[in-house]
C-alpha cells in the first residue's frame, strides 16, 4: 500500500536505528503486512540490527543469491517479479506481519545506469502485497536511488538531530534532493534530549517548521540492543514494561511515531492494533 522512506541529510543521525525501531514496533503491535529493507550499497547495519534472532538464516541469506534485493532485481529484469512471491525472498521476523528484505551485496561501483528505476519499480510492485514498506535509504543529496525513492514515497521520515548547525542547513533547503520537495514529510529527531534548550517545541518555533515533528529519546538499552544485534528480541521482551522501566519513554515515543506514520498512510490504527497479550 505505502512506501515510508527514512532519509537523513547526514550520516550518524539514527536513520537506521530509527527505522529499525519503528519497523519492530509496527511489526509487533499491528496486524498489517510490513516489509523493512535498506537500499544502501555496502551498509548492512539494518539487517545487523535483527541478526541475533535469525542469525543462521541471515548467514544463509547473505551467502545465497536466491534471496534478498539482488534476487528481486533478477526476477524483475526477467519479468518474473510478482507481488505475492516477493515475501518468499525475504526473512520472516514475525510471521505474516514483519518481513526483512536483505539488501544488495553489490558495491556502489557496480551499480548501472538506471538502477534507480529498477529499484523503485520493485518496491512499487511490493506495495501490492505489503501495507507498509519501511525503507532505510542512503542519506545526503547525491544518491540517485534515494532520490528516486523519495519521489515514490508516500511519506518521508526525515531524521535529524538537535544540532542547530545541521538543522539550519536542512531548513535552508539548499541541499535538498529534488525528490524531497513535493513529498509528504515528517521530522524525527534521534537520540533526543528533552532537557536541552533546543527541545521539540523550541526547534519547531525557532525554525517555523510546518511538518510534524517527533522524537525518539536517547536510550542506553536501545543502544545496547542495536549493538548486540537484538533489536527485535529486546522489543519483544521490554516494549510493554511499565512506567518505571528506564526505557519506558523510548518505547512511548516509538509507539507514538509508529502510530502517526500509520495514520498518515491511511491505516486504521484502532482496528489494526493488536491487543496486549493476544499476540
Ligand atoms: N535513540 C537512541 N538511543 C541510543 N543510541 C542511539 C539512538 N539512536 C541511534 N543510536 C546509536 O547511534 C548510532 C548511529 O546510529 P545509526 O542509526 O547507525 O545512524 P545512521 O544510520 O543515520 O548513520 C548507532 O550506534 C546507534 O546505536
Ligand atoms: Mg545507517
Amino acid at each position: 500500500m505505502s512506501i515510508i522512506s527514512f532519509w537523513s541529510p547526514e550520516h550518524g543521525r539514527g536513520n537506521t536505528s530509527n527505522s529499525a525501531a519503528v519497523g519492530a514496533m509496527i511489526g509487533l503491535d499491528y496486524d498489517i503486512r510490513t516489509l523493512i529493507a535498506r537500499t544502501q550499497f555496502g551498509d548492512s547495519s539494518l539487517e545487523g540490527a535483527f541478526l541475533k534472532s535469525k542469525e543462521l538464516q541471515l548467514r544463509n541469506f547473505a551467502a545465497s543469491t536466491a534471496s534478498g534485493m539482488d534476487a528481486l532485481e533478477r526476477l524483475f529484469k526477467t519479468k518474473r517479479l510478482e507481488a505475492a512471491s516477493i515475501s518468499n525472498h525475504t526473512l520472516s521476523l514475525e510471521p505474516g506481519r514483519l518481513d526483512l528484505l536483505t539488501g544488495t551485496s553489490k558495491s556502489y561501483e557496480s551499480a548501472y545506469e538506471g538502477i534507480e528505476h529498477v529499484i523503485a519499480a520493485i518496491f512499487e510492485e511490493a506495495k501490492r502485497y505489503y501495507q507498509a514498506i519501511i525503507l532505510d535509504i542512503e542519506g545526503g543529496s547525491t544518491n540517485a536511488v534515494s532520490n528516486q525513492l523519495l519521489k515514490s514515497s508516500d511519506l518521508v521520515v526525515v531524521n535529524l538531530s538537535q544540532d542547530i548547525m545541521s538543522l539550519e542547513r536542512y531548513i535552508s533547503k539548499e541541499q535538498w534532493p529534488s525528490g524531497l520537495q513535493e513529498t509528504n514529510r515528517m521530522i524525527l529527531l534521534g537520540q533526543y534530549d528533552p532537557h536541552s534548550k533546543y527541545n521539540m517545541t523550541n526547534i519547531r518555533r525557532k525554525f517555523g517548521i510546518k511538518d510534524p515533528v517527533f522524537a525518539l529519546p536517547y536510550c542506553s538499552e536501545y543502544r545496547d540492543a542495536f549493538n548486540d544485534r537484538d533489536v527485535l528480541g529486546w522489543f519483544r521482551r521490554s516494549r510493554n514494561a511499565g512506567r518505571r522501566h528506564g526505557s519506558y519513554p523510548f518505547f512511548q515515543e516509538v509507539r507514538k511515531t509508529a502510530k502517526e506514520i500509520l495514520a498518515q498512510i491511511g491505516v486504521n490504527t484502532e482496528i489494526k492494533h493488536i491487543e496486549r497479550g493476544v499476540s
